[in-house]
């Protein structure tokens, strides 16, 4: 049985959100890491914590085959919400459809603008005076899926993508956790 409350959550890298996610985890309980990266940092730091871990390097494995095993391994953990935390791979319309309105993603930038990469890059180049991160339903069609809640971060004169990046990022760890408590409850 799914229960909403019961989180798996998808990295490819850092986990720096990941982080986040586990250190504010109330109303809700990460329950699997899983990453198509077997030496994403994140994942040693969920090791080192004692979460329960899961991993299948996606290089050159089909798809959706990777897809289904991934879904597997949810199931086997009771998982009802898929949290993804900067996990790098688009997933399949299959398993879109067998997590339907059940998976979220972070995204920084202040969606419907700059879906997709380099998106701190994207706001500076603009002259933006204001950017930010939102977390979203994921859908087939990438960072278009309903938005949840939003935070916004000014752009200070004098910002490189790295700098904007670190302040977009601290805003993240605020808002993910929280947006996820009020998810899991619906
Ligand atoms: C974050 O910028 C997030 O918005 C994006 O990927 C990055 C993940 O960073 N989806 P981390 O691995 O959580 O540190």
């Amino acid at each position: 049985m799914r229960d909403p409350r019961r989180v798996g959550v998808l990295i490819s890298g850092r986990g720096s959100n990941l982080r986040a996610l586990v250190e504010q985890a109330k109303g809700y309980e990460i329950a699997l890491v899983a990453s198509n990266k077997p030496q994403a940092p994140g994942l040693d730091w969920a090791r080192e914590q004692g979460l329960s871990t899961w991993t299948w390097d996606s290089k050159g494995v089909e798809k959706e085959e990777f897809d289904r095993t991934l879904s597997a391994a949810l199931d086997d953990h009771r998982i009802g919400t898929v949290a993804l935390a900067g996990f790098m791979r688009i997933l399949s319309p299959w398993f879109i459809d067998q997590w339907r309105g059940r998976i979220l993603n972070i995204h920084p930038s202040l969606l419907p603008k700059y879906r997709g990469l380099d998106t701190h890059a994207r706001a500076i180049e603009a002259g933006d005076r204001v950017s930010g991160c939102s977390v979203h339903v994921v859908t087939e069609v990438l960072d278009a899926g309903e938005v949840l809640g939003q935070a916004e971060v000014a752009i200070e004169s004098g910002d490189t993508p790295a700098t904007l990046e670190n302040r977009v990022l601290a805003a993240e760890h605020e808002l993910y956790p929280r947006i996820l408590r009020e998810f899991v409850r619906r």
